[in-house]
């Protein structure tokens, strides 16, 4: 996933679009580059790595103009080399493009045999030469454009600037998000409403296929007929503060202390304040005569999915089938007549969730999506839309998210299990309270950063590390285990603790630490053993578990953190913080770039 902006206005450009890559460096950050056009000129300063390798840059090369178009990039097409760092440039344009353009090479061969010389790798450049061909051809901006993108395949969000046209910039979207923001004397485009937010309230999302043209005073959108169309205007509450680091050090332990708002916000949505009881939107299906569901993410919110099956299948007795989404999408299992097909995204633009969203609503299910940005391509695909109220997630490593995707399943559990009739009144009450006591709870162990830290330095001098959970907890072990590779760069596998006798146990001396996940519930005593086993071979056990549970092993775990006591089905949301917590402390430790881990974009909008 990449970042774009631009501005057509009345102010110098090169801050404004600056600023606005400064707030989409989230979504990459292996390169950058802005272009203005500035008296008819059109000129452009780009640099490989971060962001602030492009300020530098931009110092010795200060662009000038009202009229410019930025990127940050995570690359898909071509090394992470100024060269191919966008925008593009091709005769009297320049573009910067998000997404892949699937058609590029035959799109390259026709341009090249018309003499075109390509300078990249890329396939965005394609969009460059063909735009600018038909400027060429005589075409004005608008005509070129429209042209242009009709002969594009695959996903783009593309803004282009024009020689000899100071007060204009053109957008594209399809595929990937584009969004426009109205000022005064100025109109700005942008991957997110992130980007837009410092500069206007007044955003319009587009949707596929449009594309537009902004002058300083005027916005025309466009569909892909080409007829002019009117798209609401939305007001965003996005604040500065939501999309500044509010004094922590990073974003990531920002979001990590944002975990009880997240959760007690997202549950305010989801439970009604007088009866105190589950209160959702009405299902575009009858859940009582459900047969089964198919459950489908990526990444952290697949894990978020896994806690999800365990919750249906337990308490409201609905089988769910569960796969990753970029096997599920090419696995075509045979899905019921009506069925539901649930979703799980933090950016809702996720190529491989999307991609299956499509797959699965084509084979006459019914979507629902559970989203933290509710007016993503997903949200627009969906038929419900379940929304987390997490706020925006600028780290890469999803953390406030994934408990709010956890309290939205959590609801939907106790919501279909009262429309299937196994839920008892009473301990629908039980597992409603133990929800609505997760704020405190997590905002308790908020204040465990000192012994997680010390249980980090064992980890932060390993190669490897296994992450261990049984039942319900093993899916937090998956998301520890990932939380840590992505963010610290060591390696780690989670295995259900009763697997480890099956083999992995051959990889346990005192070099591998074994992180477990253990509330004092059902399958406890199991879990007990296996870590008895791994101690006998030299294994360094740290644990997670309440007081019952740090009990029963202090003579087995070198490390335990102990957590408040909560109802065995909250208990997944709750151990989640301290995981993510652990991971953050490491990376710390290891000086890896937190926010921005390497090969990584926070939301992977191609496959
Ligand atoms: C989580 O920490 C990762 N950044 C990644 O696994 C992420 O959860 C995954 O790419 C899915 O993203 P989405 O929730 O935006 O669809």
């Amino acid at each position: 996933m990449c970042g774009i902006c631009g501005v057509v206005g009345h102010r110098p450009a090169t801050p404004i679009v600056f600023e606005g890559l400064r707030r989409l460096e989230y979504r990459g950050y292996d390169s950058a580059g802005i272009a203005t056009v500035d008296k008819g000129q059109v000129a452009r300063c780009r640099a490989a790595g971060k962001l602030d390798n492009l300020g530098k840059a931009l110092q010795e090369t200060p662009l000038s103009g009202s009229t410019g178009i930025g990127h940050t990039r995570w690359a898909t097409h071509g090394a992470p080399t100024t060269t191919n760092a966008h925008p593009h440039r091709a005769g009297q344009v320049a573009i910067v493009h998000n997404g892949i353009i699937e058609n590029f090479s035959e799109l390259k061969k026709v341009l090249v045999a018309k003499g075109r010389h390509f300078e990249t790798e890329t396939d965005s450049e394609a969009v460059a030469h063909l735009l600018d061909e038909h400027i060429q051809q005589g075409m004005s901006p608008k005509d070129a454009a429209f042209a242009t993108i009709q002969k594009l395949q695959g996903a783009y969000a593309i803004a282009m600037i024009f020689e000899g046209h100071d007060n204009l910039l053109i957008g594209a979207r399809h595929g990937a998000p584009l969004a426009i923001g109205y000022g005064e004397g100025e109109m700005f485009l942008g991957s997110d409403s992130l980007a837009l937010a410092p500069l206007s309230d007044q955003i319009t999302y587009l949707e596929d296929g449009d594309w537009c043209v902004l002058t300083q005073d005027k916005v025309e959108i466009f569909n892909a007929k080409g007829d002019s169309v009117e798209r609401p205007v939305q007001t965003t509450s996005l604040t500065t503060g939501q999309i500044g680091k509010d004094g922590y050090r990073h974003f990531m332990e920002k979001e990590l202390h944002e975990h009880p708002v997240a959760i007690g916000q997202t549950l305010q949505r989801v439970i009604d304040p007088e009866t105190r009881r589950i209160a959702l939107p009405k299902m575009p299906f009858d859940a009582a005569t459900l047969p089964r569901a198919t459950i489908t993410a990526c990444g952290s919110a697949f894990y978020a999915g896994v806690v999800g099956r365990y919750w249906l299948e337990e308490f409201a007795r609905l089988p769910v089938d569960i796969d990753v989404a970029s096997e599920l999408r090419y696995r075509n299992p045979p899905q019921p007549n009506q069925g539901l097909a649930l979703l799980i995204s933090q950016s809702g633009e996720t190529a491989d969730t999307l991609g299956v969203l499509r797959e699965l609503k084509a084979a006459g299910q019914r979507i629902v999506s559970v989203l933290n940005v509710e007016h993503s391509t997903m949200g627009r695909e969906s038929d419900l839309v379940l929304g987390m109220v997490a706020g925006p997630e600028i780290s890469v490593a999803s953390t406030k998210a994934f408990t709010a995707q956890l309290s939205v399943l959590a609801a939907l559990t106790i919501d279909f299990a009262r429309s299937r009739g196994t839920l008892s009144e009473e301990r629908e009450r039980q597992l409603t309270d133990s929800l609505l006591d997760l704020p405190s709870h997590a905002l308790d162990v908020l204040g465990l950063f000192d012994e997680i830290r010390s249980m980090a330095r064992v980890i932060a001098q390993a190669r490897d590390v296994l992450y261990l959970g049984r039942g319900i907890c093993m899916p937090i072990a998956q998301e520890g285990a990932l939380k840590l590779k992505e963010i610290s760069y060591i390696h780690a596998e989670a295995y259900a603790a009763g697997e480890l006798k099956h083999g992995p146990i051959s990889l346990i001396d005192h070099t591998v630490p074994v992180v477990a996940i253990a509330p004092s519930n059902i399958l406890f005593d199991k879990t007990l053993s296996n870590l008895q086993e791994a101690k006998a071979r030299g294994g360094r056990i740290l644990v997670f578990t309440d007081a019952k549970g740090a009990e029963r092993l202090k003579d087995v775990a070198e490390h335990i953190v102990v957590l408040p006591d909560i109802d065995a089905f909250a208990a997944p949301i709750l151990y989640t913080i301290p995981v993510q917590i652990l991971a953050y402390e490491v990376a710390l430790l290891k000086g890896t770039d937190v926010d921005q881990p390497r090969n990584l974009a926070k939301s992977v909008t191609v496959e």
